[in-house]
């Protein structure tokens, strides 16, 4: 059966006003990474690291899904079953667009996680105060639902099941930092790469010099304005001619 994996990056949210990590006044421009989204950091100083996440979380309570949220959902929706999408994005942008099946494989910014029995609980876009308490076991040390640096990130092992499972792959507004696409998209017969910019691969000895080399297609668009090209190839896939 062909099935459709997705990996989709911060990019995927820029065009909703959401600062991507590494692009010019990304993120981790403007912070230091391993001070708001390390272990060490956390262990350093709690309150820089929860106040960090109050403020992203604030920020997201304003931010609308853009066309490429909605059209993703609009195509978890038509191939129920046959999409497994994976986000590295915390925001809840896929699911403001009614997706229900987007698996967060960093966490999710509008939960708390409890360090206790590790279960989450949904804070919305409130900020913690530091007098929450686990409503599962009623523990007081909670903390954001992000995966940080130096953290294992339970959720991974759906990307190894989503390659054996799928017939397409999309990587969709990410710069490959953090989850390697190539190899990924080595895996695949049938790859769509988007993003407006063409990312370099790292090493001197890749016989590619850009990562968009290694996909069938690359979509060099913002993933708004890509959404169009990205269905008619999925169409394609899908429905076998
Ligand atoms: N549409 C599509 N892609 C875009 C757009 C857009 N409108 N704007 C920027 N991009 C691309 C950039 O060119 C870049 O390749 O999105 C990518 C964003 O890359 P990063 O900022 O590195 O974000 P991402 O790959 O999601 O980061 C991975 O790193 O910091 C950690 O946990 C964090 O989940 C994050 C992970």
């Amino acid at each position: 059966m062909k099935k459709i994996m997705i990996l989709s990056g911060a990019g995927l949210s820029a065009e909703s006003g959401i600062r991507t990590f590494r692009d010019h006044d990304g993120l981790w421009e403007n912070h230091d990474v391993m001070k708001v989204c390390s272990t060490q950091g956390w262990i350093e100083d709690r309150q820089y690291v929860t106040r960090f996440y109050n403020d992203r979380r604030h920020d997201l309570e304003f931010k609308e899904p853009n066309h490429a949220h909605k059209v993703l959902a609009r195509l978890e929706h038509d191939y129920r079953g046959r999409v497994i999408h994976l986000t590295q994005n915390i925001d809840n942008l896929m699911e403001k667009s009614g997706a229900k099946d987007a698996i967060h494989l960093h966490g999710t910014l509008t939960d708390l996680r409890c360090e206790s029995c590790t279960e989450t609980f949904n804070v919305g876009y409130s900020a913690q105060e530091g007098n929450e308490e686990c409503p599962h076991c009623g523990n007081k040390r909670v903390r954001h639902n992000v995966v940080m640096f130096g953290e294992t990130a339970p959720k991974y092992s759906h990307l190894q099941q989503a390659i054996r499972e799928c017939t397409l792959f999309i990587a969709i507004g990410t710069s490959g930092t953090v989850i390697d696409i190539v190899p990924i998209a080595k895996e695949f017969k049938h790859s769509i790469l988007i993003d407006p910019k063409r990312q370099e691969t790292t090493s001197k000895f890749d016989p590619h010099s850009y990562i968009d080399e290694y996909f069938e297609h690359f979509i060099q668009k913002k993933a708004g304005e890509a959404m169009d090209d990205m269905m008619a190839i999925i169409k394609e896939h899908m429905d076998g001619r």
